[in-house]
Order: C-alpha cells, then structure tokens, then sequence
C-alpha cells in the first residue's frame, strides 16, 4: 500500500531521512519509534506528500507519488497529530465534517456518517455541538480520528496521536483505536515513542535512528535480539519488561 524507496530529505543542508526504504502492506499497522528529532514526523509528512524527498521513490498503491496525485492522496488517507489540530473556531462536528463539506457531500449523507463515527470512536453525540476548547483531550482526540476517518480513507497517518493525554485517557485511548484499527482492517502508520504503546498497536515495529531504520520487527524481537546496542538501550529505557513480565516485575518490586 505504501513503499517508500531509497528516499531522502534534508532540511537546510542537513540530512534528516537517509536511503529510507520502508514498506507497508495494505491492511498492516506499522509503529514508528525512535528517539525524538530522529524523522518519525517526517516520514508521515513525505507519505502525505506535505514534504517532497530530494531524491527516492515514494509509491501509493504501488503508484509512484507525482505532484498530480497528491490531492487524491490526500482524500484517500486520514491524519492525526498530537494536539488534534482541530480548527477552535469550529465546532467538533464542524471538524470532523469540513472535508465532506467541502467535497458537497448531501447534507444526510454527512449526518449519517458522523452518527456512524461518533459511534465507532465512542464520542459523546451531545458533544458536537462544542468547540474544542469545550472538550477534554481525549475527546478532542476522538474528533480529531473522526475527521480523519471521514471520508473512509484507506490509510490512517497518526502521529503520537495519545502523547498529550493523561495515562487513564490514553488507556482507554489506546484500547478503542486498537478496536477501530482492526474493525476497520485500514493501513495504519503511527508514530509513538512509547515501546508498549507500539507493540500494542502495530503489527510490526519499525525503531529509527537518525533517519534510517535501525531494526524492525516485534517487540518480542527488538528485545529478544537487538541488531545494536542503540536497540539494547532504546527498549531498556523504557522499561517494557516491567509490562511484559509482570513476576518479574513483581519480584522486583518485593
Ligand atoms: N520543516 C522543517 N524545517 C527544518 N527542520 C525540520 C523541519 N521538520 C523537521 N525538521 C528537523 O528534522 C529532524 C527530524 O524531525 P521530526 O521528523 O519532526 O522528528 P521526530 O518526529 O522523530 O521527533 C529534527 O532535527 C527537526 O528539527
Ligand atoms: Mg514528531
């Protein structure tokens, strides 16, 4: 579904993403992880075509991405990022439903599609009448996956899109994206820097490093065999076998 080849970027001289090469079946949710500044965000902003590579190949759909496509690409994927990124001076049903409107969809089929969504993401109906400010994170999060879902796009961009929430919230999060992601079975890029989070969310695993991808796989895999020692400290730093191996930890703690 998505295939990016040997690409490149740099900004100002300074090379950000270098001979990427990363592949994305259709159906597949692949987790971006890696420290910050490492091009997570950028790889989302290529396959987007918000940034174009200075040299490689990025495919859609097996086609090779030209300034042509991009606003079809656009319509066909979905894009979160941390804050929402709703417009305050719309209302949430005002967001989620800009792109509809703006695409003349009938004003039925946009009331049916909301109802629709609002369900999936379990977003209070008596809430889309409110302005972001008017909601809490999560439920700005949940309008924020609704106008990203709205015109049933085939591949869902989502750039840590839990990182601003509280650990309950993004629990509960976490849980119903997971649900959305495998009822809906859309190709799914998610950037997170949370070990756990991208375990429980992606099939695979993708760790960056400066650009390049440094390992991939399952998180079984990084910490069962890490290619590096940057891997060995990555998923040290974030303590998962304290999730993953609850004796342990509890011994630990004894
Ligand atoms: N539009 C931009 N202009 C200049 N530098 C940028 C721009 N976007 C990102 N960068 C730089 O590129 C690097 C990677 O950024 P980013 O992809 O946002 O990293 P991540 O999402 O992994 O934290 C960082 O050093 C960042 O400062
Ligand atoms: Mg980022």
């Amino acid at each position: 579904m998505i295939a990016l080849e040997a690409v490149c970027k740099s900004f100002s001289g300074q090379p950000v993403i270098q001979g990427l090469d990363l592949r994305v079946d259709r159906g597949e949710s692949v987790a971006l992880v890696g420290p910050s500044g490492c091009g997570k965000s950028t790889v989302l902003r290529l396959i987007l075509g918000l940034l174009r590579p200075e040299s490689g190949i990025i495919r859609f759909d097996r086609r090779a991405l030209t300034r042509a496509d991009l606003l079809s690409v656009r319509r066909r994927t979905g894009y979160v990022i941390q804050d929402g990124g709703l417009f305050p001076h719309l209302t949430a049903r005002a967001n989620a439903t800009l792109m509809a409107r703006e695409l003349r969809w009938q004003p039925e089929k946009i009331a049916h599609r909301l109802a629709e969504l609002a369900e999936l993401t379990r977003f209070p109906v008596d809430g889309l009448d409110r302005y972001p400010t008017e909601l809490s994170g999560g439920q700005r999060q949940r309008v924020a996956l609704m106008r990203a879902l709205m015109l049933d796009p085939d591949v869902l961009l989502l750039d840590e899109p839990l990182g601003a929430l509280d650990p309950l919230i993004r629990f509960d999060l976490q849980r119903d994206l997971r649900a959305i992601i495998r009822r809906l079975g859309k190709t799914v890029v998610l950037v997170t820097h949370d070990l756990s989070e991208a375990a429980y969310l992606g099939d695979r695993l993708v760790l960056l490093r400066d650009g390049a991808i440094e390992q991939q796989g399952r998180l079984v895999d990084l910490q069962a065999a890490p290619a590096s020692p940057f891997v060995s400290r990555f998923v040290a730093a974030q303590r998962t076998h304290l999730v993953d191996e609850p004796s342990r930890a509890q011994g630990a703690a004894r």
